[in-house]
């Protein structure tokens, strides 16, 4: 399942446009493994400059506050979010696959149950540059507005489209969620929508308390934490 949904505000987008102006930029492929890295053409920001590090703390506090994000990853680890830019000669990344555990500092793993792409840039400001997903119905191709997310089964091969003008610069991230099985995650979603809808029309109602339990209980029977 593939979700999107507004992550950053605008207020967070000034904050984040002059960081990303003026971050250095490596070669991408510095820290792809060997397979990926043949598919890989892009640029990086390196992970422990300063301007990384506060658009990192930008990107998890807005994550944080996201209900969306909170309900359909149900997330027990992110892996610290990395910013690239795809542009003139490094402007594509092809068909691949993400590692299945990513190895961070102090010791931190995490299994790669989900994959996020945050889009810095306006839509209108390149040609190209459409992040593709394999999935087994079909391509999907996702091009979003500033300060939109894409979430969705790191599971699938997938490349980002040869950026022919401007430049796209994004943020990536891997979720380990509390709920290992796409398929219960789905279904808690799914769940917690019709809840929400439900609890601003009735209230706390004995039904809705009841089914809030229901939640619950399927959530603690499915999550490893
Ligand atoms: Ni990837």
């Amino acid at each position: 399942m593939l979700i999107t949904f507004p992550l950053l505000d605008e207020r967070a987008l000034d904050r984040a446009r002059p960081l990303l102006a003026r971050a250095p930029w490596n070669d991408g492929r510095d820290t792809a493994g060997p397979q990926a890295a043949q598919a890989k053409n892009n640029s990086q920001m390196p992970r422990d400059c300063a301007e990384a590090r506060e658009l990192s703390a930008l990107v998890l506090q807005a994550l944080d506050g996201s209900a969306m994000f909170l309900s359909a990853a149900l997330p027990a680890r992110v892996y610290p979010p990395r910013f690239n830019r795809y542009t003139g000669a490094a402007n594509h990344y092809g068909p691949h696959v993400d590692s299945a555990v990513r190895f961070g500092e102090n010791g931190l793993r995490v299994r790669t149950d989900l994959s996020c792409t945050v889009f810095f840039s306006d839509p209108e400001a390149y040609e190209g540059g459409e992040l593709v997903l394999h999935a087994p119905d079909g391509e999907r191709s996702v091009k979003l507005p500033a300060g939109h997310a894409v979430l969705y089964p790191a599971t699938l091969v997938h490349e980002v489209r040869p950026v022919t003008r401007g430049a796209r610069v994004g943020c990536f991230f891997w979720v380990q969620s509390l709920v290992r099985g796409a398929e219960e995650r789905r279904l808690l979603l799914e769940f917690d929508q019709a809840l929400t809808v439900l609890r601003q029309r009735d209230g706390d109602s004995p039904a809705t308390v009841a089914l809030t339990g229901t939640y619950h209980n399927l959530l603690r029977m499915w999550s490893d934490t």
